[in-house]
């Protein structure tokens, strides 16, 4: 009842989708090449709330986050900010492609729910 199947033929490469999960938005981002490299080599170790790229994707190309910014609940811009991911225009906390607050008053990274993924299709709840 609560999950939800999000076909991803539906969210090109590069884009990032909003979906609406338990009454809040969902994001499903089909992460380019250069995003997933971004991502992986940066340095855990200076982040805020520190989580690798792996421990936050189950496959690179995709990334799955509640769309409620953790410093009070707005909800991002998607492709916007310094670090390319995710941008909250309320107080201006900036999240990378991989969802972690890189800048701004946020203190954690945006939520990744339970998730599985099948061949085609995503499965979140
Ligand atoms: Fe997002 Fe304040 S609610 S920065």
């Amino acid at each position: 009842l609560a999950q939800i199947e999000i076909k991803m033929a539906d969210i090109p490469e590069g884009k990032s989708v909003t979906f609406k999960w338990r009454g809040k938005p969902l994001f499903i981002r089909h992460r380019t090449q250069d995003e997933i490299s971004t991502e992986k080599s940066v340095a855990v170790n200076q982040l805020r709330d520190p989580q690798t790229d792996e421990e936050r994707t189950q496959h690179p190309k995709w990334l799955v986050v509640i769309g409620v910014c953790t410093h009070l609940g707005c909800v991002p811009v998607a492709n916007a900010g310094d670090f390319g991911g995710y941008y909250c225009p309320c107080h201006g906390s900036h999240y990378d492609a991989s969802g972690r607050i890189r800048k701004g008053p946020a203190p954690l990274n945006l939520e990744v729910p339970t998730y599985t993924i099948k061949e085609d299709v995503i499965l979140v709840g």
